[in-house]
């Protein structure tokens, strides 16, 4: 099972491109630009990914990003990325950015989208890795400061292909977002959100019915609300779950306990993806490993999570097809 995940062609949904940064890069980069850590040594920054929760977990990964200055930077963490991807057959990425992250601490927008877009496009004509970026909005700042965000990135709008939100999610539903989202529609952005991590499925219905998301990133609380698993059944709204994610940050105790199984079941559109590897203990293979192994996935299962996430990309038809055509032929000669 193992070698069968390894060489499945994979497509990665649900992936922040700052929870990408390892240890060894965030001292290397922090070095070179005089940006001091809060750790000694690499070890003692591993050591300190002991999460309880979504909150414990933003504290650290938001001082990891305080590194990030340039637009060589942004290269470096995303080539990083794209090169362990490769070695793990992911032939197509839609990954996550945080701006405000960056522009709050006078990093302007187009360093950022720059170095991120420039890796992105090596690696397709290097590694033959598609991608598209989508940006996400804060949810613990306001509404009006996504709306200025959204602002800022409307020069670079052919590069961005959806607004997303994420964040501390409790306490700051999608609804508080709903100006900021009609506005990114008008200006023909796709929508997705974070929703049902740790927060209710109300969340979710907030995110279908306000937000108009095309896709629920994690969503894993659906299971609660029956009447929802048959909403996002019956309209094929994509999941982007992230199982290694969901056990460090303690949402299921266990990943036996993980409500993947339980989607997969439902008949629902669920796909698996990494959320940030370098914090949470796993790129792709890793994540479909574990979730394999927690809930006694058959093949069948494993390969339905990778069709699923094809399906679920912002492609084009042709590039899409292409790849679920890999897929099948992939599965038939093994
Ligand atoms: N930002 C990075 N990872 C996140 C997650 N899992 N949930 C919400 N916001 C995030
Ligand atoms: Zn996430």
């Amino acid at each position: 099972m193992e070698q069968f995940i390894q060489g499945m062609p994979k497509a990665e949904l649900h992936l922040h491109i700052e929870g990408t940064l390892e240890p060894e890069l965030m001292f290397e980069i922090g070095e070179r630009n005089g940006v001091s850590i809060p750790f000694a040594s690499v070890d003692e920054v591993r050591k300190a990914y002991e999460f309880t929760d979504l909150q414990s977990f933003l504290d650290i990964y938001y001082a990891g990003a305080n590194v990030l200055l340039k637009e060589q930077d942004f290269y470096d963490m995303t080539w990083a990325y794209l090169q362990r991807v490769h070695a793990q057959n992911v032939r197509h990425v839609e990954i996550f950015f945080d701006p405000q992250t960056h522009t709050d601490r006078g990093v302007p927008f187009e360093t950022v989208i720059t170095g991120i877009h420039r890796a992105l496009e090596d690696a397709d004509r290097q590694l033959g890795i598609s991608s598209r970026i989508i940006m996400c909005f804060l949810r613990h700042l306001s509404g009006e400061a996504a709306l200025a965000t959204l602002e800022q990135a409307l020069p670079f709008k052919h590069l961005i292909v959806g607004v997303g939100l994420d964040s501390s999610e409790v306490g700051h539903p999608p609804s508080k977002f709903t100006a900021a989202f009609d506005r990114a529609r008008d200006e023909g952005f796709l929508t997705v959100a974070h929703a049902g991590e740790e927060g209710p499925p109300a969340y979710i219905w907030e995110a279908l019915d306000l937000l108009h998301a095309k896709r629920i990133d994690h969503g894993v609380r659906c299971v609660e609300d029956d009447e929802l698993v048959d909403r996002l059944r019956q309209e094929r709204i994509p999941l982007t779950v992230c199982p290694l994610s969901n056990v460090k940050l303690c949402v299921y105790d266990r990943m036996e306990d993980h409500s993947l199984k339980r989607l997969l079941d439902a008949g629902l559109c669920a796909t698996v993806n990494s959320d940030d590897p370098a914090y949470f203990g796993g790129y792709m293979n890793e994540n479909f490993l574990a979730a394999q192994r927690g809930l006694d996935l058959t093949r069948d299962e494993v390969v339905t999570l990778a069709r699923n996430a094809f399906e679920a990309t912002f492609l084009e038809p042709a590039r899409r097809d292409a790849l679920l055509k890999e897929l099948d032929d992939y599965v038939a000669a093994g």
